[in-house]
């Protein structure tokens, strides 16, 4: 039986407590990720009714989430945990009412946390399905019984008994064993490798058992390694420590293997086979002696798990007909020395960039070495040993002195190619003997214990070299003032109301496009994409393709009976293709596997041309897009004379994925008449997907229908580029007449659309030297890609928003976006302030480390005061950033916590802390004026209720929700009373983007305006019935022939810049906000832990605050992921390497610092914006620099301890690698270095 979410509860039955818990507390925004976070809950709390906090996190390790920023997730769970509080079982928890919203009558009346307080039963027996007793029967039936199920192209056995097994492997040797599937599919999915027999061994009954022998435990090769876990933690808690030291040791692995979902799986049969170079497990059986038993018809067989095994040597592997039955995993020895290591670009559910298993067995009572064995995975295609530096090293004693050798000898023997495959080298070559210093280390320690008399002291600074950080579950504070107390309580406006479809979200009943129902007569279409960054077009051969069953039709531009997209912009290539994922034609088929299949069949021939792909390639080859766009106040050339120091760097500023869990979606649908065709589709710009489907096919805009309900995740994303993805689906569908669904693959979805653009930032800044910054002298290039998009705009916004928080006198700003034959980059949250703001933040860095003075100082003495003017001439009024910034230097307790940190510093050499302070003023709005407007329609109906439309789009940025408390305000009407359904270019014609973060604001105000209409003209029927009830009103003013529709409009922010004489008042309004971060980093490895962040944001009069701090976490752990882990790689040929969750890594729980607080500044009001309130969509994302900054202050004090040059710049992303490459040590210092130029590296930098 299988229970889907579903399943769990629905609204039309009843909620799960984990259900109604998620919604109630805010854990959903898109909603796309949300029912795979109630089945994680809810799988742990079927296993492990009373779990640990420990265990929801672990349950939660393998979920990712773009919106939430896990925090309100994390807490929606907190009361299912045993740890939670004495009030268990009571229906209530103390933790619960921490997390209920508490308000204080008093001063300034703050309210913190977020979740309705209710009475939720965490344990609910009636809401838990009962397995099917009939499956039960069934399957205890079946239990002898050989199951074959034959599928149309292949059979699936799972044989009752090991000798049928054995008989079944001898007949047809070539057939797979498949346990978890984790491994073969990847296979079978990514290179296409097919079986037409599949055996299933996991029902047989030796291939399940443990048993204890005389050497160690045995234990069945289809046990998962979930399984494998609780087996381990059995007998490690039996058994003397002594005997179990490889058992602790592989358990300390498990913990950050993959995520549950895969360890729930995955057998360690299928582990051990697949032999993946990054495989955890297997570096700590070969070093532990473990021994493979085998059997075939022919016999039983044990072969050592060795590195001849593990490098797949002919004699030492497996035969064909031979399975593995069990594992035997020996006891360890008294005088035995076992250790495992691991670095992943992500502490959880990411594959090892290197891994290790470590033995020393020394001469009993002794330090000399008897036995030594090293395994090394990562480095190469198979897991490697260092077998001759061991033997090398028999008979040492275990000294400084061997540790040099060691390092030497392994270092020449464990050798890495300059190109090797997933690059980071020389990081790689480094952790080689970082995990064996960190090995010598625990040995020594063990050896101190274990003979207290005999060996010294571990001395005290190198024992922050051992362990790993000791991580908490995330805990938060949200602080945000009330409601003014004369507000009745029925007007939701202020209030943290639940987002419109939480509850929907979290029982899976919300419906994004691809849950659209089949409709008669549809295609699936899959696309074929250029594999060349620069060519002609010779020919494109289709007619295999049109043989594969299924395939319906092939569409390329020649099928466009209208425009093919835009001059610069093609919806197919035309003659040429400027970027790899370039979308050549679309293939319709009956399924989308069908049309996938035969996309491989089109053969298309290409005349290569030159590529240009990095910036600097564009800028010696001149290719830009637009005019240089600049700014300038004073006279910067002048100061640069009278200033008493000057100093010039640059920055390179990785791009970013948006990775919304919805990919690009679209299912077009052509009416039978007058050309009309509806279009659903995922986007943030309903209007223009109208205007490019409409243009391709040739028709009137009124003939096309867009419709959007709900988007899983945009991030500015879904607005440049779904239109044409629509209009790829449009054409195929005119051309056959029938409905056609395209739904990007991820993989697609990751190299086709393009991200946020990386950026070359160049500065050169003159400054006195008590910190006076007088003069900056900036020039910026973004890698645009292939097309303009909206690149021009991001370099534009990048210019303007240079300045950051800092008023600095004479500045001059200048910026170009270079052409380049890579996916065209797009709008993404912040759009181009992150880069640029970080820019900012690096130069007040270099000032900083340059005259010596504390960073929060220089910040402060630079940074906009009261009535200012930005560089373009707009005046404010920064008074609200400086009390941020106070505010913020105070919750954050930020001057003792900057020396507690110094003091930990002082105490340890190979782990540091660090923190950073960052303000910021980010600018909401465009300066074009009528992207201000917005319009909205509303009907009430005659039982009285209410159905909004609005030109914005739900994105799960809480829009919707506003909209509704808006109405509800304006209508004096409770919530209840009124829907929200979807947009659509029917209700509201010409609705401008829902972007820039005012999409509340704008549509806001047009939803006000049609409440206030309609509320006025019931105004002479309320009079004459005041105590009348909604009802009677509607009623009355029916019979009266007053129209019960009105629609809403709003035209105001008059923004403007002229670029000619850089000057203008582009913005509508600024948002100001200041977060401090703190975080430890491992020295040996470059990891870092977030351990808290503290973010004041000058929301003012917030409509909804939950909604309102899920946007500035969700930002938050974006702009996090953004600064220190996303990463994007290309080939030397401009091919994207990262195409998938397994390779581009967006931040996970274990990222989210362990205090996140949230404070709403008090007493703020913003005339400009509906009801006083500002735009929080994007700001938060540049708060998540104040990490980089705090990992960047721990490294200036590796660097300073280390006597390196304090004087130094880390380019974005802050990944593992550049972390701990600027922590040089002597370990780095004996890595052999290749020198550029002599070798094609596997990857290239393109900012
Ligand atoms: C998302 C994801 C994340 C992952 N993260 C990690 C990680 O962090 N660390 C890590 O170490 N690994 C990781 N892995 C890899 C994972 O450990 C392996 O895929 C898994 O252990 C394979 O087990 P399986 O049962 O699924 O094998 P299957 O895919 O079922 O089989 C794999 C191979 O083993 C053979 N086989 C299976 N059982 C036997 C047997 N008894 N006798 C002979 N041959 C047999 C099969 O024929 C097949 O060739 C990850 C995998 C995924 C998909
Ligand atoms: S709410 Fe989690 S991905 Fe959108």
């Amino acid at each position: 039986a299988v229970t889907t979410v579903e399943g769990v509860g629905s609204t039309k039955t009843k909620l799960h407590p984990i259900q109604k818990r998620l919604a109630n507390c805010h854990g959903s925004q898109c909603g796309f990720c949300t029912p795979g976070m109630v089945m994680s809950m809810y799988s742990l709390l079927r296993n492990h009714p009373e779990p640990t906090m420990e265990q929801i996190t672990a349950a939660l390790d393998g979920n990712l989430c773009r919106c939430t920023g896990y925090r309100p997730i994390i807490d929606s769970y907190r009361p299912f945990s045993a740890e939670c509080c004495p009030m268990k079982g009571t229906g209530g928890c103390c933790l619960d009412k921490e997390g209920s919203i508490s308000c204080s009558h008093e001063g300034d009346r703050m309210c913190s946390g977020l979740c309705k307080p209710e009475e939720i039963h965490y344990k609910d027996p009636t809401q838990d399905y009962i397995f099917p007793p009939e499956l039960m029967r069934v399957a205890k039936q079946m239990q002898k019984k050989t199951l074959v199920f034959h599928g149309p192209r292949t059979t699936w056995i799972s044989p009752a008994s090991l000798w049928e097994l054995l008989e079944l492997k001898a007949n047809y040797p070539n057939a797979p064993l498949v346990v978890g599937n984790t491994s073969m599919v990847l296979e079978m999915k990514m290179e296409g490798v097919y079986h037409p027999l599949i055996l299933y061994p996991a029902r047989i009954p030796e291939l399940n058992a443990v048993c204890y022998t005389e050497n160690g435990i045995v234990i069945g090769a289809a046990c998962h390694l979930a399984q494998l876990r609780e087996i381990l933690i059995t007998v490690v808690s039996e058994q003397p420590e002594e005997k179990t030291k490889v058992y602790r040791t592989l358990l300390k692995q498990l913990k950050t293997l993959a995520g549950e979902q895969i360890r729930s799986l995955a057998s360690l049969g299928g582990h051990i086979v697949s032999r993946g170079s990054t495989w955890d497990l297997n570096p700590v059986l070969a070093v532990g002696k473990s021994i493979l038993n085998l059997e075939s018809t022919g016999g039983t067989l044990q072969i050592p798990l060795n590195d001849q095994f593990l490098t797949r040597m002919q004699n030492a592997d497996l035969r064909p007909n031979e399975v593995i039955v069990s594992i035997l995993i020996p006891f360890s020895q008294k005088d035995d020395f076992v250790s495992a290591f691991r670095q992943a670009d992500r502490r959880k559910n990411a594959l090892s960039v290197v891994n290790s298993g470590m033995r020393v067995l020394f001469k009993p009572n002794t330090d000399i070495i008897a036995d030594m064995s090293i395994f090394y995975g990562g480095i190469g295609p198979t897991t490697v040993s260092a077998r001759k530096s061991c033997q090398k090293l028999i008979g040492r004693h275990w000294n400084e002195q061997m540790l040099d050798d060691a390092c030497r000898l392994i270092v020449g023997e464990i050798v890495l190619s300059p190109s090797a495959v997933g690059g980071k080298v020389e990081y790689r070559r480094t952790l080689l003997v970082s995990f064996l210093f960190r090995f010598y280390l625990e040995v020594l320690q063990e050896l101190k214990k274990m003979y207290p008399s005999t060996f010294p002291d571990l001395p005290q600074n190198y024992m922050s070299a051992i362990g790993e950080f000791q991580v908490t579950p995330p805990q938060g504070v949200q602080v945000y003032q009330d409601v003014d107390p004369g507000q009745p309580p029925q007007d939701p406006v202020g209030r943290p109301i639940m987002h419109q479809s939480g509850i929907k979200h979290t029982t899976g009943e919300a419906t994004y496009c691809d849950d659209m129902n089949p409709v008669d007569g549809e295609l699936s279409m899959a696309v074929v994409t250029s594999t060349r960054a620069h060519a002609k077009i010779i020919s494109i051969d289709v007619s295999e393709a049109l043989k594969v069953p299924g395939v319906v039709d092939v569409v390329t531009a020649r099928d466009i009976p209208g425009e093919n997209g835009t001059e610069d912009e093609r919806v197919y290539a035309d003659h040429e293709v400027i970027y790899v994922g370039h979308i050549i034609c679309g293939v319709v088929a009956e399924t989308y596997e069908q049309a996938k299949k035969a996309t491989e069949k089109v053969k298309i021939r290409y005349e290569d041309l030159e590529p240009i792909l990095t910036i600097k390639d564009a800028i010696k080859h001149n290719s830009y897009f637009g005019e240089e766009k600049k700014v300038e106040k004073g006279n910067v050339e002048e100061a640069f004379k009278t200033a008493n120091q000057i100093i010039e760097g640059e920055i390179h500023v990785g791009g970013q994925l948006h990775f919304y869990l919805e990919t690009d979606s679209v299912f077009v649908i052509p009416r039978k008449e007058d050309q009309e065709m509806d279009v659903y589709v995922g986007t943030q710009y309903a209007t223009a997907v109208q205007n490019t489907v409409a243009l391709a096919l040739n028709v009137p805009s009124s003939r096309i229908m867009c419709h959007t309900r709900r988007v899983g995740g945009a991030f500015g994303g879904k607005t440049t580029k779904p239109p044409f993805f629509a209009a790829a689906a449009a054409v195929a569908a005119n051309k056959t007449g029938r409905p056609v669904r395209f739904i990007l693959h991820r993989q697609d979805d990751m190299f086709i659309p393009g991200g946020r653009h990386p950026l070359l930032g160049k500065y050169k800044i003159g400054f006195m030297n008590d910190g006076r910054i007088i003069a900056a002298d900036l020039e910026f290039y973004t890698n645009a890609g292939c097309t303009p998009d909206e690149s021009v705009l991001v370099i534009e916004y990048v210019v303007l928003k240079s300045d950051n928080a800092y008023d600095i006198p004479n500045f001059r700003s200048r910026g170009r976006a270079c052409k380049t034959n890579l996916p065209s980059n797009t709008a993404f949250r912040g759009f181009g302030f992150p880069q640029s703001g970080l820019t900012a933040e690096t130069w007040i860095a270099a000032v900083a480390s340059k005259t010596h003075l504390p960073h929060d100082k220089v910040r402060e003495m630079n940074m906009y005061k009261g009535a200012s003017a930005t560089p373009y001439k707009q005046d404010f009024d920064a008074s609200s950033l400086t009390r941020c910034w106070k505010e913020c230097l105070e919750k954050s307790e930020y001057y003792s916590r900057k020396t507690a940190s110094e003091e930990f510093n002082k105490q340890n050499y190979w782990k540091k802390k660090g923190i950073a302070i960052i303000p910021m003023k980010f600018s909401v709005g465009f300066y074009v004026t009528y992207y201000h407007q917005a319009a909205a329609l509303v009907h009430i109906y005659l039982d009285g209720s209410v159905l909004v439309a609005h030109g914005g789009i739900e994105l799960g940025q809480g829009i919707n929700t506003k909209m509704l408390q808006i109405a509800s305000h304006e209508l004096k009407l409770p919530l209840s009373y009124l829907h929200l359904s979807e947009t659509s270019t029917v209700t509201v014609p010409n609705a401008v983007v829902t972007a820039g973060s005012i999409g509340a604001d704008v549509n806001g105000k047009a939803v006000q305006n049609a409440c206030q209409i309609l509320r006025k003209r019931l105004e002479p029927i309320i009079k004459e019935n005041p105590q009348g009830k909604w009802e009677d009103w509607i009623q009355a003013a029916h019979q009266q022939s007053i129209s019960l529709s009105a629609t809403g409009f709003f035209k105001v922010y008059v923004t403007n810049m002229d670029w000619m004489k850089e000057e203008g008042n582009p913005f509508p309004y600024y948002v100001f906000g200041v977060a401090c971060s703190e975080v430890e980093i491992d020295c040996l490895t470059g990891d870092h832990k977030n351990i808290r962040t503290d973010i004041v944001m000058d929301a003012c009069f917030s409509i909804n605050p939950a909604v309102d701090i899920g946007q500035i976490e969700g930002g938050f752990i974006q702009g996090l992921g953004l600064y220190t882990m996303e990463e994007i790689k290309f080939s030397p040929e401009g091919e994207q390497y990262t195409l998938g969750p397994d390779t581009y890594k967006i931040p996970a729980v274990c990222d989210v610092p362990e205090q996140l607080r949230i404070y709403l500044l008090p007493n703020t009001r913003n005339p400009m914006a509906i009801y006083s309130s500002k735009g929080m969509g994007e700001a938060g994302v540049f708060m998540g620099s104040t990490v980089f900054f705090a990992i960047r202050d721990a490294v200036a004090a590796v660097r300073k301890e280390r006597g390196l040059s304090e004087n130094f710049t880390l380019d974005s992303p802050l990944t593992i690698e550049r972390i701990r490459m600027a922590c040089a040590d002597d370990f780095t210092a004996m890595i052999p270095k290749d020198k550029p130029g002599t070798y094609k590296p596997w990857a290239i930098d393109i900012e």
